[in-house]
């Protein structure tokens, strides 16, 4: 049976490492008989020159029939000045986290051993290091109404935002976090602001509610600027966190520094169904876009964990995160997890260094 992949490379150096994702794909699907069918389509920036909106229909109805989607990165200077919000890039990605339904969003932060001396920590605080965030992408802040930018009667300009979220939204997220929990090292970090934000003292109060129901796991709270701080100090007192939309967008980037490079960490956004999206944590990088040298691997094991949640074919998804740690004992670098003694390579050479080591 086929299964329809939608990929959507995007802006910045989204084009670049999609292109790579898509050989890895390409070739494991031949390998293994998949039967997945790649196509293409216009999101955010691109969308936005092509159509004039981020988000064009067409893209929204092809994302509502994939199994799943594979996402560059969205955004750009180009883009940043227009005053119409509905006409920024990050809308068409926003757009199709909320009209899908993709609520749970999972972060891994697992350090490479080959990567230990790339972090800017030290290697003692970081070696062996393997979180999950659990992030709610639907909801809060990034979200709530009433929203806006209004000058006042009085000629000052001002701008708003609601942080909201209702106790069903937080026992959704709550729940993908314990079971997540339950699953690995069964200790669950709530992130809030309960001693400033009423919004997050609902938050505690349903996660102490739910804790009921998954008693063998350890549930413990942190306010999220503690959480911050503990995060570069001692980052692995943690096993999961779960987090609102804001608060997780923050600590899942500070996550990414301590495995070596931002470069490093995918991401999947589920349904209650487990339909989702992938995309690397990072951005577009516009400013070194077009260069060759953005590292395509947190494209590349988005991908993987795209054929291990959506699609039914974990141990496809082995094969690429072994071919990709294989490729790291090769010392293949690209410039953001570049150390001594290192060899250097191109976005593409990265890509087809990984579908090598698939061949093997
Ligand atoms: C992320 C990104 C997005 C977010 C942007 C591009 C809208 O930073 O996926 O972390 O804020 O969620
Ligand atoms: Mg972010």
């Amino acid at each position: 049976m086929s299964k329809k992949v939608l990929v959507l490379p995007g802006d910045g150096i989204g084009p670049e490492i999609v292109a790579e994702a898509r050989k890895v794909l390409e070739t494991i699907n031949l390998q293994m008989s998949l039967g997945l069918e790649l196509s293409e389509a216009l999101v955010g920036g691109a969308a936005i020159d092509a159509t004039g909106i981020p988000l064009p229909e067409a893209t929204l109805n092809a994302a509502k029939q994939a199994d799943a989607i594979l996402l560059g990165a969205v955004g750009g200077p180009q883009w940043d000045s227009n005053p119409d919000f509905q006409i920024r890039p990050e809308k068409g990605l926003l757009g199709i986290r909320s009209q899908l339904g993709l609520f749970g969003n999972l972060r891994p932060a697992i350090l490479y051993p080959q990567l230990a001396h790339a972090s800017t920590l030290k290697p003692d605080v970081v070696s062996g290091l393997d979180i999950l965030i659990v992030r709610e992408l639907t909801g809060g802040i990034y979200f709530g109404q009433p929203r806006g930018y209004r000058t006042k009667e009085n000629g000052v300009r001002e701008g708003f935002n609601t942080y909201v979220y209702d106790e069903n939204e937080i026992r959704r997220i709550g729940r993908v976090a314990f079971e997540a929990a339950r699953a690995r090292g069964k200790k669950l970090c709530s992130v809030d602001k309960a001693n400033v934000l009423e919004v997050t003292v609902l938050w505690r109060e349903v996660m102490n509610e739910l804790h009921a129901e998954y008693p063998d796991v350890e549930l413990s709270h942190m306010y999220v600027d503690n959480a911050a701080m503990q995060l570069v100090r001692a980052p692995k007192q943690f096993d999961v966190v779960v987090t609102g939309n804001m608060f997780g967008d923050i600590l899942s980037d500070a996550a990414a520094m301590l495995t070596g490079s931002i470069g490093m960490l995918p991401s999947a956004s589920l349904d209650v169904d487990n339909k989702g999206m992938y995309e690397p944590c990072h951005g577009s990088a516009p400013d070194i876009a077009g260069q060759g040298i953005a590292n395509p691997l947190a494209t590349i094991l988005s991908a993987a964990m795209m054929l291990r949640y959506s699609l039914n074919a974990g141990e496809a998804a082995d094969r690429i995160e072994s071919a990709v740690s294989k490729v790291l004992d090769q010392n293949l670098r690209t410039s953001d997890i570049m150390s001594e003694g290192m060899r250097r390579v191109s976005t593409s050479e990265m890509g087809d260094a990984v579908v090598a080591a698939l061949a093997e």
